[in-house]
């Protein structure tokens, strides 16, 4: 069977982990797709640095846009985050029918509706399971196998960094400053941990989570956000001391009516007794309410080279088997027009 030629875009923490799962488990992904993924290229920002991927000079550029040009390029997986260049990067793989695999939360809650428009232009597909709570399967099941349910709400940890820094200064009574110090050396946070401690990470997973759960279009602009720095070692000593402990949640919900959607994101007190108390470290959990289903609970590692490339791979997997049988994944074209206000009257 002729490969799938993957071009990957990035070659970090996570583009390092996808190149090693593409290589170590190719025989069975091969199995799997019933066709072979064969590297096409990796697009890095400089030829010369030293990276944990073992891949070969002549599959190293830095000409990006030449990449995903590439017509034998069947499949573009997107490590790279942020904006810019990555907007262009990707509509360009879209529009020129291939499929595409991408991580970027901030550029989907800003810009989503704008990428699944270039996707159905050049008939490719477009998915992103490691945009929110890196290896939990969450995605999929709100996007496909809740598709046929009614959901009410979407509930939950979805920042590794601040619940790793919250967690801390609950445990160990740390002030805000050496917590997330620690969640730094640990490689937890993001470049700039403003996107982290301020929401900013949350509320774009927030807006994909709440768009996928209500088939709505949500942006990251429409959620309301606050973040952990104001939180004092004092704030979380009291909140235990009554039997709390702090986390930052990410809250998506459907107003009765059923027209209006709620989306925010801000730190809240939980009593100890409930599931979410007991998340700790950098884990992310997420419930799911459903009108047939119930309550679901999704936990799991949110973050991390390794889990959120386990996510990628199965994104590569999807995409390439629809490519293979000459069909597509869900789109947003079936999207409901409703009304969505940052605190809801949820
Ligand atoms: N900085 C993010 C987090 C990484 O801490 O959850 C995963 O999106």
């Amino acid at each position: 069977m002729k490969p799938l030629k993957v071009a990957l875009l990035g070659c970090g923490v996570v583009g390092s982990q996808v190149v090693r799962l593409m290589r170590e488990q190719s025989g069975d992904l091969a199995a799997r797709i019933g066709a072979p993924l064969e590297l096409a290229g990796v697009a890095v920002r400089r030829l010369g640095r030293k990276r944990d991927a073992d891949v070969e000079q002549g599959l190293l550029t830095t000409d990006a846009e030449a990449l995903v040009s590439r017509d034998d390029v069947d499949i573009v997986v997107e490590v790279i985050g942020g904006i810019e260049p990555a907007r262009s990067l990707i509509t360009t793989a879209l529009r020129g029918g291939k499929s595409v695999v991408t991580a970027n939360k901030a550029l989907l809650a800003e810009d989503g509706s704008a990428l699944y428009a270039a996707a159905r232009q050049g008939g490719g597909d477009l998915y992103f399971e490691a945009s929110v709570a890196g290896a939990i399967p969450l995605l999929r099941p709100l996007r496909e196998s809740l598709s046929g349910d009614h959901v009410h709400r979407v509930l939950g940890i979805v920042n590794g960094t601040t619940n790793y820094i919250l967690d801390k200064m609950d445990s160990t009574g740390a002030s805000f400053t050496d917590a997330l110090e620690e969640a730094q050396a640990l490689g937890y946070a993001e470049a700039d941990p403003t996107a982290d401690v301020e929401g900013f990470d949350a509320a774009a997973k927030a807006a994909i989570l709440a768009g996928l759960a209500f088939h709505s279009r949500v942006t990251a602009a429409d959620v309301h956000r606050e973040g952990i720095t104001e939180i004092s070692a004092a704030d979380v000593a009291s909140a235990k001391a009554m039997g709390y402990v702090i986390k930052l949640l990410a809250i998506c919900a459907r107003a009765d009516d059923g027209r209006t959607v709620g989306v925010r994101v801000h730190p809240a007190m939980i009593p100890r007794s409930h599931p979410l108390a007991g998340v700790r470290d950098a884990y992310n959990a997420v419930f799911v309410e459903a009108r047939s289903a119930g309550e679901l609970m999704f936990y799991g590692k949110g973050a991390g080279g390794a889990p959120t490339a386990s996510a990628v791979l199965g994104d590569l997997v999807a995409v390439a088997r629809n490519r293979l049988a000459g069909a597509h994944g869900p789109d947003e074209s079936t999207y409901a027009d409703l009304a969505v206000h940052p605190m809801g009257d949820t």
